[in-house]
Parts: C-alpha cells; structure tokens; sequence
C-alpha cells in the first residue's frame, strides 16, 4: 500500500469555513454500546464455481466422470496420425457404489514415440506454477494385457510443452490406487495447460477418480487454494457460515446438502447437483468447511437442512421431519461430540480428533420463501431438539429483519434472526440512516447473513446481470460502505455481517451471480472494490460504538473505538461525485494525538478491478498531521475514508 502524508493546516479562509462546513460529529465521553466481536465474517456456499472450480484446490474436472451420465465432459482424446486412443463412459466397472462411473480408455495402436491417451482441462485451465509440486492420485484398474507404464503430465494446450511429468506401473485387473508427485521447474506461470494421462502401448484401462492438487492452505490434503484463502485471512474474518444459501437446502430435499454423504475419502464421495446448474464433488465437505473455519481462526456459523427444498418441496413437522431433525443433531455432534460420541469419534477417524468450537446453527436458509408457511413448526421441532440437547447453542431463525414482522417465528424466541439485503446503491443510501434504529433492543439479536449493493438498475437475479463484469465497481462499494456504517452504528443488536455471494470465477459459464466480492481464474484473482471497502471496515473496528451526529451532508459513517489503546476509528463514506470539506469534532477527550493516519479508496464511481487490471482501486494509507479535536477533512469524490486518531480521555 502507498504511504503518503496530507497536512492539516488552517488558513483563514479555511478556518472561516469550518464553521459553514457539514459537520461530522463524534462523543468520544462514553460508548454508547459494544461493537460486536464477531461482527464482520464470510457466507459461502457452492455458487459461481465457490468451491469446485474455486477455492478447493482440486484441478481435475469431473474427476470421478460423474458429472455427464452421457458424455465425459471435460476430458478428451489424446492421440496423433501413428496412434489411436478412445473412450468411453462406464457405468458397468465402476470402482465402488459411490464412484459410480468409471472412464474406459482404450488404446488399439500406440508405441514409445506414438503415445496415446485421455486429456482433462481442468477447470478453465491447470495453473502451472514455477518450482512446484503437484500431488496425484488415480484410481485405475487394467485388462490383463496391461499392467503399465502410465505417464500423466502437465502440458501446455497445443501438447507441445511438458511442465511436469511422472510414471506409474504395477496395474492389474483390481482397482488400485497410484500417487505420484509431479514437479516444475523454472516455467513461466500459465493456465493454457492440460492434465494428460498417456500409455506407449497397446491397451485398456479404467480410470475411477483422477485427482491433482497444487500445494494447498497450510499445507492440508484435499485442501485449499492457497491465493484464495491468503484473501479471506487478509479481511480478519471472525466467522464463515456455511454450506449456504441455496446450497444447503438444495433444489430437492434430495439433493440438499447431507453432510454424511462429504465425509471421509474422497472415493466415498458421489457428489450431487447444486441448484447452480452444476455437480458439487462435495471434496469440500463438513470437516473440510471446519478446517477452513480453523485455519483462518473464524466460528463456524452451521446451516443445517430444516425440510425446505428451493423448489418449493417442505416436509411436514411431527413425526415426517424428524429423520431430518436427527441428521441434524448428529451434524452438530460431528462438529462438538467428544471423540466418545459416534459422531465425535467418526471425525477423528477422519482425522480432526478434537472438537471444534461451535455456537451458532441456522436452521435453514431464507423460509420466507415457503408458501405453505410451514417454516414455525419446523423451527420450534428443531429449536427444541437442539436446545434440548445442546442448551449452549444458539439458534437462527431465516426469516430476519428484512422480513414483515408477522411472517416471523413466533413459537420460539430464536436467539438470532437472519436477514438479507441485497440492495441498489441508491436504496442503501437511502436506507441506512435509519437501519435497525426502530428495533426492539430486548428483541433476538440480528444476523445480516447476506448482503451486497448492486449498481445497476436490475437485482442481481435480473438475468440481465449476466451481461455485466461480474464483480461490483466503487459505486456498489460506496453502497457496501454506507450499510457498513449503519450496521457498525447498530452493532449492539447487529452481531454478526457477512457479504455474499463471496466468489466468481470469471470464465466464461463459471458465475451464476453478480455482484461477487472476489474474482480468479484458475492462476490469478482480485479483490473488488467491495473486498476492500469491507476489508477497511474489519480491520478497523475495536470494541465499542461512539455516537455521532452529522449535519448538512449526504456523507454517512460511523466511529468506534478501541478501549485497550484509545485508538478510534472513524469511517466515513461520501457518495457524491465532488470532495466534500468536512467539518469533524471529537467531543469528550482531552486531547488528539497531531499525528493519525487515512485510509482511502476512491476514484471515479465505475471504476473497478479485474484480472487484467487487479489494482485499480485500492485503499491508500497516509499519514495526517496537526489533527486537533476539531478540524477539517476533505473527502476525496466517491469515497470510503478511514480515519484513526489517537486520543486522550
Ligand atoms: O447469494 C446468492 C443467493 O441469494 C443465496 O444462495 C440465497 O440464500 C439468496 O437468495
């Protein structure tokens, strides 16, 4: 980040106008409530390529073939004018019941100089890196004519350039798995490559899962892409509610998501639709989605399945509900059971044998969708079981704040309730001054589950939205700034924000969604400008709220401060197209320490970033001297400023 320093000093014209500038005004002489320390986290479900295709570090696409019943999409034949190579689906030898599929290559001519075989292209791409190992795994069985060799490399699209390369034998008529460690050299980093697994002979051999991954988040098996999760850590997140969104519920009370069928090997996962038009391989599962909360010290925030399906399908409370209600408490005790339990000691068999820490369950997402309002009686049924079981959680109702009051849970109390904002810039703008102000402060706790500022004229599930860069500009930013603002104001009763969606993956056919906070391609990503407008705000909080007052401005913002050091921070969000020349004040300290420092991101409003241009519009940090407890501030055009000030009681 650039550093730079802007003087405060007061000319006689300047001083004439502080008296007629808007004013921003801060009562620094007591809190007016506590900042929630779980304030600003991450929503993630399988969406835009989330997970497959994203931050789960495998690079084989339809690894296990499972994703065409028809075709082997992403793969194809690999041969030249001396050999001959084909393949086909096959459902007949397939390596277990949960890997239903296998490839059958078979090859009728090849030889040392004339190898043929099968190609992946991975998802839009294989990264291929500099100096780097690749691990592989694959599961193949052969006719008894063959035993091996088989070659599996990384190389460039039009076959020419080999990145990486290694060689397994030893196949029988069984199953078998083989793991090779495939290394670079000094190559120029690129995503035109392909996964390539060739014979030198004559042959037939059944592929049952083809796996490769780079080197992951901490260094973890079936783990996570580690440019990816270096973004999530840089924005400090406190928690990661999961696995959705529509994810959890999915299109069908099949296809929701059933936590038993993600653990354990990868082999002994099939996998299954997710309403976003594509196959999840559930590599990322329910331990997996724990360790990712671990690694980057966040609660996990467990959305459980409650018997509403996204297609309208609900299942009944009572006695019809119940199995799901039982999937649920063994969830629960998969994530917190001592290893004594069942489910405690399933996940250390899996590897993780201490529990994790758990204290919110969102029962559901978004019930204000079902028509047939079944959603109070099956909250009530999975409030009481859990509550019974497990007096310590805390559970989420999904019918939040944004919701009309009388289609609210009334049965039970929920401790929290989870609303949804996805808002134009302009209703935000409009909407935040008085955001959670009319609330009853002895009512549930609020939990801002999902919510981003959209800057066109359609919501995001406009499908004209498809035809937009697929993350926000600085205007949708400012928007995220101001409702940032408002629900720092309100976090006595707003616990806990997340954005959503969090990921894209830009490829063409890769998003279902827009906007989205962060975007890559198979080697590279990019924060938006909403990734550090919401990166500027979680970094810069502390732990308690300072009332404000602001006159004469459409500039909205928000100070808090942090009772160990005195530091205060203090945001401010201006959504005008001019600088506009604060007046600020800082009542109720003795003094200001001279020097502070600002935090900018501004620029024109439709500015934004993308993976050619990544840093386009980045928070600046300067230095600002010769603050005093009154002095003016001018607020760059279409800004988010953070200001810390050093003060004295
Ligand atoms: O974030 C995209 C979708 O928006 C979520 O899956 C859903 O909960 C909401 O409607």
């Amino acid at each position: 980040m650039k550093r730079q320093t802007t003087l405060l000093i007061y000319t006689a014209a300047a001083l004439t106008a502080i008296a007629a500038s808007p004013a921003f005004t801060v009562d620094a002489s007591h809190p007016a409530g506590k900042i929630s320390p779980k304030l600003y986290g991450l929503m993630t479900e399988e969406i835009n390529h989330s997970y497959d295709g994203g931050i789960y570090a495998e690079l084989i696409q339809n690894r296990a073939f499972l994703d065409n019943a028809k075709n082997a999409v992403h793969w194809s034949v690999v041969n030249d004018n001396d050999s001959a190579a084909m393949i086909a689906l096959d459902p007949t030898n397939s390596f277990n019941d949960k890997l239903t599929m296998s490839l059958r290559l078979t090859l009728g001519r090849a030889a040392k100089k004339h190898p043929a075989g099968v190609a992946n292209s991975g998802y839009w791409g294989i990264p291929v890196l500099p100096k780097t190992q690749y691990r592989a795994a694959i599961i193949a069985r052969a006719d008894s004519n063959f035993s091996g060799p088989v070659t599996v490399s990384v190389v460039s699209e039009d076959g020419r350039i080999v990145f990486a390369t290694g060689k397994f034998s030893g196949l029988t008529t069984e199953w078998k798995e083989f793991k090779l460690t495939l290394k670079t050299g000094r190559v120029t980093p690129t995503a035109k490559a392909h996964f390539v697994i060739t014979l030198d002979r004559p042959g037939t051999v059944w592929l049952g899962l083809v796996s490769l991954f780079p080197p992951t988040w901490n260094d973890r098996p079936n783990g996570l892409r580690k440019d990816l999760m270096q973004m999530l850590v840089d924005l400090n997140p406190k928690f990661l509610r999961f696995p959705g969104g529509n994810y959890v519920e999915g299109d069908t009370v099949e296809t929701r998501f059933e936590w038993k069928k993600t653990i354990g090997p990868i082999e002994e996962r099939h996998g299954h639709p997710c309403p976003w038009g594509y196959c999840s391989t559930d590599g990322l599962g329910l331990l997996e989605f724990l360790e990712w909360c671990e690694d980057m010290k966040a609660e996990p925030v467990l959305a459980v399945y409650a018997g509403y399906s996204l297609k309208g399908a609900h299942v009944n409370s009572g006695a019809d509900l119940e199995p799901f209600v039982q999937e649920a408490l063994e969830e629960i005790e998969y994530v917190i059971g001592d290893t004594s339990t069942t489910r405690g000691a399933r996940r250390a068999r899996d590897g993780h044998p201490s529990p994790f820490k758990l204290r919110y369950v969102e029962i559901g997402n978004e019930d204000w969708f079902d028509k047939s309002k079944s959603y109070d009686a099956r909250f009530t049924q999975f409030h009481d079981a859990i509550k019974a079981k497990y007096p310590q959680l805390k559970t989420i109702s999904t019918i939040g704040d944004d919701q009309p009051e009388a289609a609210r849970v009334h049965s039970r109390k929920p401790d929290m309730i989870d609303g949804h904002y996805y808002r134009s810039v302009d209703t935000f703008l409009h909407m935040s001054p008085d955001y959670a102000k009319k609330y009853d402060r002895s009512g549930p706790e609020i939990f801002v589950g999902e919510w981003a500022a959209y800057e066109t004229s359609f919501p995001p599930w406009d499908g004209r939205s498809r035809n937009e860069p697929p993350t926000p500009n600085l205007k949708a930013a400012i928007g995220d700034g101001v409702f940032m603002a408002a629900m720092e104001r309100n976090s006595d009763l707003i616990k806990m924000q997340c954005y959503a969606p969090l990921f894209v993956n830009v490829n063409p056919g890769g998003r279902q969604w827009r906007p989205d906070m962060i975007g890559y391609d198979a080697i590279s990503a990019y924060g938006s400008p909403s990734y550090y407008a919401f990166q500027m705000f979680s970094r810069n909080v502390g732990d308690e709220i300072l009332s404000t007052t602001s006159v004469e401005t459409s500039v909205q913002g928000s100070a808090t401060r942090d009772s160990q050091t005195g530091e205060i921070f203090l945001k401010l969000v201006n959504p005008q197209a001019t600088a506009q020349m604060m007046n600020i004040e800082i009542t109720g300290v003795t003094s200001l320490d001279s020097k502070g420092s600002a935090i900018t991101l501004s620029g024109n409003a439709d500015q934004t970033n993308s993976l050619d241009h990544p840093r386009n519009v980045m928070p600046v940090t300067t230095t600002v001297r010769h603050m005093k407890r009154q002095f003016i501030y001018t607020l760059p055009p279409n800004s988010i400023v953070v200001l810390k000030l050093k003060a004295r009681s």
